[in-house]
């Protein structure tokens, strides 16, 4: 079969050759992105007259039929056509003859292929704002249908001081905003035109990149050509935010399955979100958890893969910038395979509040409240650490907690401690009383919450 490139080409490429180099396999993806560009670039060649507006028209209505073609899996793409956009192009030829040949004036597959990825990169990045938002409504919900519920909040994996379960919640919320800030960090800096850099230095033809980059959304167009095909940070950044992203779902889910094991029985999965295990009866699983947990190590993956296929490229294109679609795909795939099964997954699990709320109440979690009370007697920090040290010792040996010793013996360890105590190591008061911005009173909670209402509005 001939190439479209065959002109200096004495022999046909090897079958294994063919196939080690072509790309259609995956690049396929990006056939509507191909198209749309493809149309773009020839509205453009018919308007400054590089092509007559006739044949401009021409070539955009076959290219409209042939995404429908596609659309509707009619169009079988070949391995000989090595990629999406020659592809495009021969069926392009075989629609209208010549004039489909003129489609390719003033552009490479070097600046076309930088365009068709950053389109792609692009809505996913607008998919998974919204996504994220979703994700921020949800999170909200949960924390205000469950606002006043108590648990231990960890340090160490240790109980450490009681929380708000909705306090705790909302720390992810407050990951998932710098998420979208991210994302639309990403819009401001990379959503530039490369189309018009041609394969590495511009063009002889007097084309107009900024009608282009109107028709195609962008802000900019890219202001050196040599950049413009070989600059894939918009990827790295991509799939920078995307394993951060990722990042925070695992740590989530992380707590999940900690919480859902027995021993904690904090929540639990809905049957709809958990599997059983093929050989013990008893057994439910947190599988949609674990296996985002896991999906995190793919990301951080397909992020490695594009940082160190570009660590030692010359400028400009080179074939191994191919390579850059599969981690792409990947990493946008999964994010947003992750975020959706998240959704419900939480939507639907059983908040066991009780059991919650006991573990507050054992492991001394009150113990910092008791250090802080005797300061407000007047005593020095460092001293009512000592002394509640102590009291948590005693209460150790009688296998007791701090609120079950009576004024009394509470009087050997200091006199200066009185009947109010009991009120101030309360595990509720103790969560109330840290009421200093951004702490766990219920008052600084709702003021979260309604803060990051009025944030996802303006998304
Ligand atoms: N399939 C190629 C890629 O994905 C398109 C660009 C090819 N350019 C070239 N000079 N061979 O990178």
């Amino acid at each position: 079969m001939e190439k479209l490139w065959g002109g200096r080409f004495q022999k046909n490429t090897s079958k294994l050759m063919e196939d080690f180099n072509s790309s259609i396999q995956f690049d396929c993806k990006l056939y509507e992105y191909d198209i749309v560009g493809s149309i773009a670039h020839a509205t453009m060649l018919g308007k400054v007259g590089i092509i007559s507006e006739e044949d401009a028209k021409k070539i955009i209505e076959s290219l409209k039929e042939i995404k429908s073609d596609i659309d509707s899996g009619k169009v079988e793409f070949k391995t000989e056509h090595e990629d999406i956009h020659m592809n495009i192009e021969v069926l392009l030829t075989q629609k209208i003859g010549d004039i489909g040949k003129k489609l390719h004036t003033a552009r490479s597959r070097n600046d076309q292929v930088a365009l068709d990825v950053r389109m792609y990169t692009r809505d996913k990045v607008e998919e998974i704002i919204e996504l994220l938002k979703e994700w921020l409504k949800t999170l909200i919900e949960l924390s205000e249908k469950n606002i006043d519920f108590i648990m231990p909040g960890y340090t160490h994996l240790q109980r450490a001081q009681p929380v708000l379960f909705s306090h705790n919640i909302m720390a992810y919320a407050q990951m998932a905003k710098r998420d979208v800030e991210r994302l639309k960090s990403w819009l401001v800096i990379h959503n530039v035109l490369p189309l018009g850099s041609g394969a590495l230095s511009g063009t002889t033809f007097p084309i107009d990149r900024q009608f282009v980059a109107e028709l195609l959304g962008f802000e900019q167009v890219s202001m050196n050509s040599i950049d413009g095909v070989s600059d894939r940070d918009f990827i790295i950044d991509f799939l920078s935010h995307a394993s951060v992203g990722m990042m925070h779902l695992s740590r989530m889910c992380e707590e999940l399955i900690i919480w859902s094991s027995q021993e904690f029985h904090f929540v639990e999965m809905d049957d709809e979100y958990s599997t059983g295990s093929s050989m013990m009866p008893q057994k439910k699983n947190p599988d949609a958890a674990e296996l985002v947990r896991g999906k995190t190590a793919r990301v951080y993956g397909d992020l490695m893969n594009i940082l160190t296929l570009m660590k030692g490229l010359p400028l400009a294109y080179n074939k191994d910038m191919q390579e850059d679609k599969e981690c792409l795909f990947d990493g946008a795939e999964t994010w947003i395979k992750c975020i959706s099964i998240m959704i419900p997954m939480i939507k639907t699990m059983k908040i066991c509040d009780k059991n919650m709320e006991n573990a507050a109440k054992g492991g001394f979690t009150n113990a910092t409240d008791l250090a802080d009370y005797l300061v407000k007697k007047g005593i020095a920090f460092r001293d009512a650490h000592k002394i509640t040290g102590e009291i948590v010792h005693y209460c150790i040996e009688k296998n007791i907690n701090i609120e079950d010793i009576d004024i009394e013996e509470f009087k050997n360890f200091d006199k200066l401690i009185e009947k109010d105590v009991y009120d101030f190591i309360d595990i509720k008061n103790c969560c109330e009383l840290r009421n200093s911005i951004g702490g766990t009173s219920s008052m600084q909670v709702l003021e979260s919450i309604n803060a990051m209402k009025k944030y996802i509005k303006n998304i």
